[in-house]
């Protein structure tokens, strides 16, 4: 069945310039974004460029400076947090140390006023979605970091809100266990089809779980759309360099005669699109290590001597110094054969391989 089209375009939330100031200091300038219904959405960035701001305007714990937030089409900027339909995960999960792991997940479902059957049943349906039915009856003290965590997952998601907010959920756990409970709640997202806002200032975590990552930097919204987008289409030299590894040259734009255009930088003169760019403008050229190949194939080239060779298993990476201690990363794939430390080597691109980002 087709959905109604104002059913498909509504958002589920609307941040609608949404801005805070704290005296003199902007934590989050005007700030726009659509979530759509069911949608993982990260916010994505550096300490300090307003991603805990930004989530706690939305969940009511924190009040705008200016800006309005709607939910489902109705104005909820001046909701009490009680009474938003909204869940909550934090790094520090504050469970209530005197309660089992079944009571503390039961706990917003009495509050809600759920008769003891209905929580039985649903706490036991939660216990099962995070694999925890074994340790219902432990205390917080007596569970790992992981599991403690998970129970805080199970206790948001139980009571069904439609919007979950996380900030850095992960943050205290160890990078396999973090990676095992990304996976969690990417099955838990699966299963219940609630619109999540995730923070995080981990790009790899942000490549995993979004379905369309929110990159900030200083105060303010940098570029927002799916992973592959912004790892490929990158529109500034920040975007590409928090986001996968990137190679930058800054430069000027030459347009010669018959419109060829070149990215003038200090370690050299490359071909470049020119469509749409006017001469002399300041530019940046990503290249990604992994389409950098060795030796003299495409059009671009350049040259420089192998400064370290770096083993990360599926890859081997050459960290290449081209003009005076700058360096830049090539990807080779197993079984390629490895240039040694102190070698001289080429290196080229296809101009099409490189974006061309603002500085
Ligand atoms: N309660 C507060 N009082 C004063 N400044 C704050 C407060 N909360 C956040 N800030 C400032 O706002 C900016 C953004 O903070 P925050 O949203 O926590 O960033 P992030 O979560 O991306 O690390 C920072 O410069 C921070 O110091
Ligand atoms: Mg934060």
């Amino acid at each position: 069945m087709l959905a109604k089209p104002e059913q498909a375009t509504r958002p589920k939330l609307l941040v609608d310039g949404l801005a805070k100031s704290y005296g003199a200091t902007v934590a989050l300038k005007p700030t726009h974004v659509a979530v759509q219904p069911g949608e993982f959405l990260t916010l994505l960035g550096p300490s300090g460029s307003g991603k805990t701001t930004l989530l706690q305007m939305i969940s009511g714990l924190v009040l705008p400076t200016e800006g309005r937030l709607f939910v489902d089409g109705s104005n909820e900027t001046d909701t009490p947090v009680h009474k938003r339909d909204i869940g909550l995960v934090f790094q520090h999960y504050a469970l209530f140390p005197h309660l089992t792991v079944a009571e503390n997940i039961g706990f917003p479902l009495k509050m809600r006023g759920k008769s003891r059957a209905e929580v039985d049943r649903q706490v036991k349906g939660a216990l099962d979605m995070v694999q925890l039915g074994h340790l219902a009856g432990r205390f917080p003290r007596e569970l790992s970091g992981g599991q403690q965590q998970r129970v805080a997952l199970a206790r948001c998601f139980v009571y069904q809100p439609s919007i979950i907010l996380m900030d850095e959920p992960l943050g205290a756990l160890d990078k396999k266990l973090r990676e095992h409970m990304q996976f969690e709640i990417k099955r838990l997202h699966r299963q219940t089809g609630a619109t999540i806002i995730y923070v995080t200032h981990d790009q790899e975590e942000a490549l995993a779980l979004s379905d369309r990552i929110c990159l900030m930097n200083h105060a303010m919204v940098e570029q927002i759309g799916p992973p592959q987008e912004i790892y490929s289409r990158p529109r500034t030299a920040f975007a590409a360099d928090f986001i996968g590894i990137s190679n930058i040259f800054r430069g000027r734009v030459e347009i010669g005669s018959g419109g060829v255009a070149h990215l003038s930088t200090e370690s050299g003169r490359y071909r470049i699109d020119g469509t749409g760019l006017s001469n002399n403008a300041e530019m940046a050229l990503v290249v990604r290590p992994e389409h950098l190949e060795l030796g003299s194939t495409g059009a671009n080239e350049i040259s420089g001597r192998v400064a370290e060779v770096v083993y990360a298993g599926s890859e081997t990476r050459l960290l290449v110094d081209i003009t005076a201690g700058e360096l830049v990363t090539v990807r080779v794939l197993p079984g390629k054969p490895l240039p040694s430390i102190g070698e001289t080597i080429r290196l080229s691109w296809a101009p099409e391989a490189a974006v061309l980002v603002t500085p």
